[in-house]
């Protein structure tokens, strides 16, 4: 896509400030926002951003923030360019924008040309035009665009994700509950999800959610709201609290299974990014299950198809994880399989060939691909999440 459109003159690149800040009507701030120690966000590249529009703008700009930033963000932006402006004598006009992102890892594209909302803080009608002009393509059939005001635009992002991150924790939670009960939490999740209050989507239990995205916009929003309106996030502190301890759910059951030492046991493992369709593994629940096996006393051989390079950085010189070029190769003298991300790929493994290679015909799923009576009727031992 980017080729293309370069190749037709519709997309250019430039690291000179000054003409990227003359070029366009709209400015989006799309930078990035890591977390502070202390778990905030860290705005030094938003505002360097927008003091560079500043420093050069030289007609009315619309300047958009992208990027997922804390509610106020806009204000700040509006007074580093005020300051720029200042400095020059100019009194050139603009207006600032909140524009979040709500597009997901590996479905950037799709999600982004069929938006379900185009969200667009502002706080003048000039402003609301030019966005409304820039995003007419992306509207097909009916009007996806929801113009309210800045700050409501800036914290519904971070509603946005925390209430997804919500629904996984309490699904994870009820998960470890129904295992408890002799339930099964899939057939819950049908259960509930038909009701479309609730909804089937994004309530999956599983070995807890990874990613640059929820862990970092629930801990972000918890401290905005502890610092700037003195507000403890009660449910979200547990999200959060309930989020750290699933990733040690499949770690535990396999220490469980084999009497709490790991010694001399050597697993295959599947998956390694937090989720399919990308090659990310920040927050990566893989990262907690290998450390857990590791101190266990365990060897690893993982495979993903396409994370391994990633791995190696995240485990230098570690010489007790190995690494397989296919999901098969992976289960050689292996004692058990650990499955812990998603991938298409996974879902019909030959299981008879499965259960020749392991030592133990065993699979703890992180992710609840098969369906358990299936697995066990083949006669490997299935142990899930909440069933
Ligand atoms: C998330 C949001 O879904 C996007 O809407 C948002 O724009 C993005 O963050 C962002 O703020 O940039 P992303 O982090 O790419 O997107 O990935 P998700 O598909 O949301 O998955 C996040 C994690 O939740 C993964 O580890 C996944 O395995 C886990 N998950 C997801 C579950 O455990 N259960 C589910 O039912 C769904």
């Amino acid at each position: 896509m980017v080729r293309r459109n370069v190749a037709a003159g519709r997309l250019h690149f430039t690291t000179d400030v000054e003409k990227a800040a003359h070029f366009g009507t709209v400015q989006f701030i799309a930078v990035g926002t890591p977390p502070d120690e202390d778990g905030s966000a860290d705005m030094k590249y938003v505002t360097a951003a927008a003091r560079n529009i500043g420093k050069y703008m030289t007609d009315y700009k619309v300047i958009v923030d992208k990027s997922t930033v804390p509610v106020g963000t806009a204000d700040a932006v509006k007074a580093a360019v005020a300051e720029e402006l200042k400095k020059r004598g100019v009194d050139t006009p603009f207006s600032v924008v909140s524009n979040p992102e709500f597009l997901k890892e590996g479905a950037a594209i799709d999600d982004f040309m069929k938006p379900d909302r185009i969200v667009v803080g502002c706080d003048d009608e000039q402003a609301a035009l030019n966005m409304r002009a820039l995003y007419a393509p992306f509207q097909r059939n009916h009007d996806r665009l929801i113009v309210m005001d800045v700050r409501s635009a800036e914290l519904t992002k971070y509603a946005a994700n925390a209430m997804l991150a919500t629904r996984i924790s309490f699904m994870n939670e009820l998960a470890n509950l129904a295992e408890k009960l002799g339930a099964d939490i899939e057939q819950v999740r049908k259960g509930i999800g038909s009701d479309p209050r609730i909804g089937y989507d994004f309530l999956y239990a599983g070995a807890g959610y990874g990613g640059s995205c929820f862990p970092k916009d629930v801990k972000a929003l918890i401290k905005t709201a502890a610092t700037d309106a003195g507000i403890d996030m009660k449910v979200l502190n547990a999200v959060e609290a309930a989020n750290d301890a699933q990733k040690h759910v499949l770690g535990a059951k396999v220490k469980a299974r084999f009497g709490g030492d790991l010694a001399g046991k050597h697993f295959a493992l599947w998956g390694l990014a937090f989720k399919a369709n990308t090659d990310d593994m920040r927050e990566a629940t893989s990262r907690e299950v290998i450390k857990d096996l590791l101190d266990a006393g365990a060897t690893v051989t993982a495979y993903d198809p396409v994370a391994i390079a990633e791995a190696k950085h995240c485990f230098p010189n570690e010489p007790r994880i190995t690494y397989a070029d296919s999901q098969s190769a992976a289960l050689d003298n292996a004692d058990a399989l650990v499955i812990v991300t998603e991938w298409k790929e996974f879902r019909s493994p030959d299981f008879n060939s499965l259960k020749a290679k392991l030592k133990h015909p065993l699979i703890f799923d992180g992710r609840n691909m098969y369906d358990p009576k299936l697995v066990r009727a083949m006669g490997i031992e299935y142990l899930a999440i909440g069933r």
